[in-house]
């Protein structure tokens, strides 16, 4: 039992083949936080995610979340027990409604069996209608409130990350793990997710960020953890770890959207 913390990461690793995607990597997330995992392509970031998240499994190390390891726990269990995501790449269903895509999302966590689904029984029915309900109030929450009845394929790109976070969010998570959520968003839709971000973490949802861009990490972060080739290479407050020479260098030659910035 590790009951001190929240999230806490022991010595994870996971390998492909010869690569060490994620490799010893130790950290610890505390309830109600906002912290931001930063790296440069290839780091081992979304990787970690789906460990986390339980659709990979790591070679060694635990994962405590509240207190229990979850280490081959499966992705369902996992949800079961509060973690969501969001994908790098939008995961959409584009034929069917926004409401029906946020819906998807938490049919995940009705307890109604398989049968009673089948046979529409009555507890089924009052599920559907609060998964409804909820749904529209997690849309409303991100500002797509109106567009519910739209099909998903017609929002914008920005819109398209919008839903994604109404359907994690749709699981009722306490840990929510945001990979790029900024990726394709203008300087207005980031803004406006900075916002969101506070809202989640203000209904008590800790929040777990992927993210590449610098000038949202450096403002929306109580902490940031930085990894370069699977490794943890440095970790603390956002201006620690920019001006940490390890991650400067970690970051040479590649160009930083706004490291640092005040945007
Ligand atoms: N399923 C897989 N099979 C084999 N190798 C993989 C697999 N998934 C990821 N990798 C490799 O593991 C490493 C880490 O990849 P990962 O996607 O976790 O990086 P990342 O930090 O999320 O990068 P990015 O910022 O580009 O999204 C990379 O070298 C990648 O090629
Ligand atoms: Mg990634």
């Amino acid at each position: 039992m590790n009951e001190t913390h929240f999230l806490k990461v022991e010595n994870l690793t996971k390998l492909f083949g010869g690569l060490a995607a994620v490799n010893d990597v130790s950290f610890s997330v505390d309830k109600g936080s906002i912290k931001a995992i930063i790296g440069p392509n290839g780091a081992g970031k979304t990787t970690l995610f789906d460990l986390l998240i339980g659709v990979q499994q790591p070679n060694s190390g635990s994962i405590w979340f509240e207190g229990k390891n979850i280490v081959g726990y499966k992705a369902h269990q996992i949800a079961d027990l509060g973690m969501s995501r969001t994908f790098q790449t939008i995961q959409l269903f584009g034929n069917m409604t926004v409401l029906e895509n946020v819906m998807v999302g938490r049919h995940a966590r009705t307890t109604s069996e398989f049968t009673q689904v089948g046979l529409r029984l009555p507890k089924f029915l009052r599920e559907e209608r609060k998964i409804k309900e909820e749904a529209l109030k997690n849309l409303e929450l991100v500002g797509l409130g109106l567009q519910a009845d739209k099909l998903a394929d017609t929002l914008s790109f920005g819109q398209q990350r919008l839903l994604e976070l109404a359907r994690a969010l749709a699981t009722s998570p306490k840990l929510i793990l945001l990979d790029e959520p900024a990726a394709g968003l203008n300087t207005y839709e980031i803004e406006e997710l900075r916002n969101l971000i506070y809202k989640i973490r203000d209904m008590g949802i800790t929040v777990l960020l992927v993210e590449h861009n610098m000038g949202l990490v450096m403002r929306v972060s109580d902490e940031v953890l930085v990894l370069d080739y699977g490794q943890v290479i440095a970790e603390g407050s956002p201006e620690q770890v920019r001006d940490d020479p390890k991650v400067i260098e970690a970051y040479l030659g590649v160009e930083v959207n706004d490291f640092g910035g005040e945007g």
